[in-house]
């Protein structure tokens, strides 16, 4: 798909041009488009007055127009309010590419001018990205007839902004973004006895070519020899070998700043021996989202030459399953830091995972970590599927990532570490035990588990995608499956990075 900005046009001929309203548009439009005719115009505005068209995000009008003009069809599009216009200018996009591929159409136009209202910093960046995000299908495993069809080729940002480099910037922003959006998307969707450990690292090591990156594989002797305990007892079940990845971006100059950057890297989650019942296993293969996420963004980072910070991106990959070598509960572990796990139950493996994975980051020296983790069923309970929960030892870091969010249209909502919930994570026979109370405050312990592992005068925060990761029921941006949450938001935490400042 081919986007760029020209200046309108009358003469213009597209299969289908896009006009977006605001909420108010009935007290604010006057018209429709300057590419349409005075008479069309009109029209228009009575018919949608008289559908008490409301102009909510993602409502929206095919006006198929005579077959003569070079305009074949208008697509009115809500944008909602203009207080959130950010969202709502992506959502319009992939809206409009949606209907666009319906009615088949190949060549595009949005208006752009006109929806320019609010104050959004880059609004071509964040049109490419609703028009890509919106255009992802997940077809690898289908064949050619029953594949989604993608039949937009060409999209024509009409504005008077022609010509501008930042315009193109914007684009070229939006279209990397989508792009390593949709790459984790792909890592997640692509069924988990394809995506193994061993997939995940040849993936890795494809994004250590890139420029300025360099990635360090450790087997599993190797991360015996760190003492990583805990992650290699989850591994201890499969015939798959874990591995830790480990990617660094160094940028050109002398960095301000050093991020490490963990995910989740679970395959496959069957719960292990303590398995989980059939509905609860059929979408595990998403549980390496928070390590696609981070494969993703460092694929951007030096995509983009992220300038200034020094970024590592670390994930501990391995499958967790049930069999006669497989760790059991009431196991002891022990960490690479020595301190020891009591494994009560073999599925809340992504803890242990971590417990390893984290203190390895901090061996980097970071002046931060961030942590992403389809950690808990229990954050779907609190937030649902779009909103992650996120937890941390320092505020204006929980805080920054939060506004991140908000920019990029990731929601996520702090919850509390309360410090009286440790003693359900306290065990008898180790210094931790894997699980806290049965059914009570599941994402909070879990947070208070990892917190264990990290280092108080580094901030951390942890974010928990376990409903974020995976949409069902789809959305305008992302259809069923993988999402690539937090790739977008943490590429704009680090480009607008700053130290955090102490608690
Ligand atoms: N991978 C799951 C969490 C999860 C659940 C992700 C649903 C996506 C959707 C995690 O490993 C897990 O099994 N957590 C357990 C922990 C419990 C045993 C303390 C859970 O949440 O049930
Ligand atoms: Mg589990
Ligand atoms: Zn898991």
């Amino acid at each position: 798909m081919k986007i760029e900005v020209i200046k309108p046009k009358q003469n213009i001929a597209v299969d289908l041009l896009a006009v977006g309203l605001w909420k108010d548009w009935e007290k604010t439009a006057r018209m429709i488009s300057h590419l349409v005719d005075p008479k069309t115009n009109q029209w228009i505005l009575n018919t949608l007055k008289k559908e008490k068209f409301k102009a909510k995000p993602g409502e929206q009008k095919l006006i198929p127009l005579n077959s003569n003009r070079s305009i074949q069809n208008l697509l009115i599009v809500g944008l909602g309010e203009v207080k959130d216009c950010e969202n709502n200018l992506r959502r319009m996009a992939a809206t409009t590419v949606r209907s666009a591929t319906k009615i088949h159409a190949k060549e595009i136009a949005i208006e752009v001018d006109p929806i320019l209202r609010g104050k959004s910093e880059t609004p071509y960046q964040l049109i490419t990205e609703g028009l890509l995000l919106g255009n992802y299908s997940f077809d690898l495993y289908k064949s050619k007839d029953n594949q989604t069809p993608k039949t937009v080729t060409r999209v024509l940002l009409l504005s008077q902004g022609k010509g501008s480099a930042k315009a193109s910037k914007e684009i070229k922003t939006g279209e990397v973004l989508a792009e390593v959006t949709n790459y984790a998307r792909d890592l997640i969707n692509i069924p988990a006895t394809d995506m193994t450990p061993r997939r995940m690292v040849e993936e890795a090591k494809k994004i250590g070519q890139l420029p300025r990156i360099s990635c360090r594989i450790l087997d599993q002797n190797a991360c015996r020899r760190l003492g990583m305990g805990s992650f290699l007892a989850v591994a201890s079940g499969s015939k798959q070998p874990p591995y830790l990845i480990h990617l660094h971006y160094r940028p050109s100059g002398r960095p301000k700043g050093r991020v490490a950057i963990v995910g989740k890297g679970i395959t496959f989650d069957s719960g292990g021996l303590s398995i989980k019942p059939a509905s609860g296993m059929e979408t595990m293969k998403d549980d390496m989202s928070g390590a696609a996420a981070v494969l993703g963004l460092m694929k951007a980072i030096s995509t983009l030459h992220l300038p200034l910070l020094e970024v590592h991106g670390i994930a501990a990959v391995t499958e967790n399953m049930p069999s006669g070598s497989a760790d059991k509960p009431g196991d002891v572990a022990t960490t690479m830091i020595g301190k020891t796990i009591e494994i009560l139950n073999t599925d809340a493996e992504g803890r242990l995972t971590l417990a390893d994975a984290l203190p390895y980051a901090l061996r980097q020296k970071p002046d931060l970590v961030i942590d992403l983790a389809t950690l808990t069923g229990a954050v779907i309970v609190a937030l649902g599927d779009l909103c992650a929960g996120i937890m941390g030892t320092n505020q204006d870091l929980v805080d920054r990532l939060i506004a991140s969010g908000q920019k990029t249209g990731e929601k996520l909502w702090q919850l509390p570490l309360i410090e009286e919930y440790k003693e359900d994570i306290k065990s008898s026979v180790a210094d931790l035990k894997n699980v806290g109370a049965k059914g009570a405050a599941g994402t909070i312990t879990a947070g208070l588990f990892l917190r264990e592992f990290v280092d108080e005068k580094i901030p951390w925060a942890h974010v928990d995608i376990a409903g974020t990761a995976w949409t069902e029921k789809g959305t305008a941006l992302c259809p069923r499956g993988g999402t690539g949450f937090m790739v977008r938001t943490l590429f704009h935490f680090l480009t607008h990075y700053h130290r955090p400042k102490s608690k």
